[in-house]
């Protein structure tokens, strides 16, 4: 008596189940990213007003990343006062950086640049960086995101 077709079919079985786990994967890693993606703009509607921790200690020219109502916020300190734009590059949507040496904001992904009003200076991207509104009251300072 031969044990050979049940080996068989037990290969044939763990094939099967080796394929459903690695669709079950890929499609999760290609699933949750993109409802991730959807997710902010299906809440849509709702404003934020966050304050910037720290910002008193900001010298003129720097510059400070943080998280207001699940967006990525890029809060610049300049001779004016404060000013407050998406960080994400409407690229792509890498974040971007200030360099208060240039007076620009750089994109590491793909070398855009925008003036220090958010316009495309140069690259990729098809359009400014999203203008948030600042408020400064009592000494601390608030980004509103909408
Ligand atoms: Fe910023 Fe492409 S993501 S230039």
């Amino acid at each position: 008596m031969s044990t050979e077709p049940q080996e068989k079919l037990g290969r044939r079985d763990f094939l099967d189940w080796l394929v459903a786990l690695g669709s079950t994967v890929l499609g999760a890693a290609m699933g949750i990213p993109a409802l991730a993606y959807l997710w902010p703009a299906a809440q849509g509607g709702t404003s934020r007003s966050v304050e910037v921790d720290g910002a008193a200690n900001m010298a003129v020219g720097d510059s400070k990343v943080l998280q207001v109502g699940g967006k990525p916020v890029i809060v610049v300190r300049d001779r004016a006062g404060f000013k407050a734009f998406s960080a994400a590059c409407t690229h792509l949507g890498c974040l971007v950086r200030w360099s208060a040496a240039k007076q620009e904001f750089l994109c590491p992904c793909h070398a855009a640049v925008f003036d220090k009003n958010g316009d495309v200076v140069s690259g990729p991207p098809p359009a400014p960086l999203p203008p948030y509104d600042v408020k400064e009251a009592g000494g601390k300072v608030y980004v509103t995101v909408t």
